[in-house]
């Protein structure tokens, strides 16, 4: 069993990721800057699954230091600060990056895409923390899809990265959620296409007034010698 400390895994997105794994039987922790809001997180888990034992609270750092594998679901605004402050734990583990550079960070719309100086928000992570293993992941599952318990996700999960062990280690793992692929992207700088992935979804969910817009990526398998 993988323990995955999910780093702000109290909202939307990190909370919905803590659920899906625990409910396909890893270890989670749901990390917060406060033990209390990760235990009320994880109080709520146990309203939606039952009373597993499979899901614990910690603080950020503290879920760094004791988890396997790490996912970071907070704001752009907050990445730097977050980061710094698990820099012990993440060292030398798997750091799945969902960070968003949307311009509602700043003020502005969620449908676009803010240009970052190091290329792209994962890249911006692996410069803050040059010790982890960050791959970019789960930027194109919305938050609707993780809390669907109760259907699989019909969506890829594109990732990058420049770790390969890294990725193939954390690739049969995303792949234990039911309904999701994995797509290998390649190196982490990739994570410049797929971020741009999530405003163009956000903006097809509002054009067509639904929460469940994802990607499929065809064909790779047809016609391989
Ligand atoms: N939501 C989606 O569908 C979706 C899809 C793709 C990618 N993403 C990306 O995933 C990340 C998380 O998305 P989200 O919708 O889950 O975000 P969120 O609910 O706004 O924030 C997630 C958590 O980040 C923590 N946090 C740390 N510093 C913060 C600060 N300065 N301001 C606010 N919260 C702070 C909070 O946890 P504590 O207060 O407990 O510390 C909060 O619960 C974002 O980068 C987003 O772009 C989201």
């Amino acid at each position: 069993m993988t323990t995955i400390g999910v780093i702000g895994g109290t909202g939307g997105q990190g909370f919905g990721i803590a659920l899906r794994f625990a409910q396909v039987g890893e270890n989670v922790i749901i990390g917060s800057r406060t033990i209390d809001k990760a235990l009320a997180a994880v109080e709520k888990a146990k309203e939606l699954l039952g009373d597993i034992p499979n899901i614990q609270a910690a603080t950020n750092p503290e879920a760094a230091k004791a988890a396997d594998v790490l996912v970071l679901t907070v704001p752009l605004a907050a990445q730097r600060d977050i980061l710094l402050s698990i820099k012990e734990g993440a060292a030398g583990k798997p750091l799945l990056d969902a960070t968003g550079p949307l311009e509602s960070c700043i003020g502005g719309s969620a449908t676009r895409y803010i240009d970052l100086p190091e290329g792209s928000a994962a890249e911006r992570s692996q410069s803050i923390l040059p010790d982890a293993k960050v791959i970019c992941a789960f930027n194109t599952i919305s938050q609707s899809w993780w809390l669907q318990l109760d259907e699989p996700i019909d969506c890829d999960c594109l990732i990058s990265g420049n770790d390969e062990d890294a990725k193939a280690f954390v690739t049969p793992l995303i792949e234990k959620i039911p309904g999701i692929k994995v797509v290998d992207c390649g190196k982490l700088e990739r994570a410049r296409i797929i971020e741009k992935i999530t405003p163009l979804l956000i903006g097809l969910n509002i054009k067509n007034k639904c929460q469940f817009g994802g990607i499929r990526i065809t064909g790779l398998d047809k016609g391989r010698a």
